[in-house]
């Protein structure tokens, strides 16, 4: 008998297109530190997949082996005595078991509980996996899909960022911590906002721009959302958080003047220590200039009408914030 696999609970499997691979990197290595392989993870850490855009589930951990009848005498041993439950083969990397033989161990495992399956509406999703010799069972906690709906807000513009980004710029401010309270420097018509509601994130908002601020009731309004948003400089505001996220103002023609960027990191800077800018321009001079520490870094390559590249810094300050 071999003992489970130490200091893993879960196991995380990931989805990603090429061009966000070092996004959804830069989240993972934000949340959980250690590095993802073939886009799985196993962590100690518990956090809803559905924060991420990438995570496609999370497999709690019930039993473990490397010998296939053993294991099957371990699940039996956890009497799970219950009705309308199914059984999913989540195929991981390296595993070449082929479609009839997953059904079949799908069954196996189906045997081992009491109690009636319901595949169509099922209570509770078992899953069972093979991953570098080991067996794996568990409970299957899926990605929640609803925030894709963010993509048919009533009111977007040209500098809008894609859902995508701004559901990991919130999931790397928050470190995947639901209790965290953030602020959107520059929030435009509030798309980083939606995806902090949509995960219950606190989050306020702040736009210099009337229209911006208005856009942002709006869209914060048509799905429901409560959250403050100010129609201010981000100098003016006070409060502070745990973290805050700048996507600096830009057009594709002229890129920021370095003195605007300065003054909106510097504003931010004095309620957060812990900062998340977007910048198309290479502002890594400023954020030094600041007195910031970049922590972390990547780039976002975004095709459409013209190649562009984002850049995305995290940064860290030592200066105390009170909270
Ligand atoms: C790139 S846009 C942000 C877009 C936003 N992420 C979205 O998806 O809608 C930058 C925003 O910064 C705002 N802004 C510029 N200077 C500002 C300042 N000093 N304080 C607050 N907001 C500012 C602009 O009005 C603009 O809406």
């Amino acid at each position: 008998m071999t003992p489970q696999k130490p200091n893993s609970s879960f196991i995380y499997t990931f989805n990603y297109d090429y061009h966000h691979e070092e996004l959804c990197k830069m989240e993972c290595r934000q949340i959980f530190g250690p590095k993802m392989t073939h886009k799985l993870l196993f962590s100690d850490l518990k956090i809803d997949p559905s924060i991420s855009p990438f995570i496609k589930s999370r497999l709690d951990i019930i039993t473990s082996s490397d010998d296939y009848v053993t294991f099957l005498s371990r699940i039996k041993d956890q009497h799970i005595e219950l009705h309308d439950f199914t059984v999913e083969y989540l195929i991981l990397k390296g595993d070449t078991t082929q479609k009839p033989e997953r059904r079949e161990k799908q069954k196996d495992i189906g045997y081992c509980i009491e109690g009636r399956p319901d595949f169509q509406h099922p209570v509770i999703t078992y899953a069972v996996c093979y991953y570098e010799g080991m067996w794996h069972f568990g409970v299957l906690h899926k990605e929640n899909a609803a925030w894709h709906k963010h993509r048919q807000k009533p009111h977007s513009f040209s500098n809008s960022i894609g859902t995508i980004i701004a559901k990991t710029l919130v999931t790397i401010a928050s470190k995947g911590v639901a209790s965290s309270k953030l602020l959107d420097a520059c929030c435009g018509v509030g798309t980083v906002m939606l995806e902090a509601c949509i995960s219950g994130i606190h989050t306020d908002g702040c736009d210099i721009n009337v229209r911006a601020y208005q856009h942002a009731l709006k869209n914060l309004a048509h799905y429901a959302y409560t959250a403050n948003v100010y129609h201010s400089d981000i100098k003016d505001l006070e409060q502070k958080y745990d973290a805050a996220i700048i996507d600096l103002p830009y057009n594709l023609y002229s890129v920021t003047t370095e003195d605007i960027a300065s003054h909106i990191i510097a504003a931010t800077a004095a309620l957060s220590n812990r900062l998340i800018i977007v910048s198309i321009a290479d502002i890594e001079p400023v954020i030094n200039a600041v007195g910031l520490q970049v922590v972390d870094y990547c780039t976002v390559v975004k095709r459409g009408k013209s190649f562009f590249t984002r850049k995305i810094w995290v940064c860290e300050s030592s200066h105390t914030q009170d909270h």
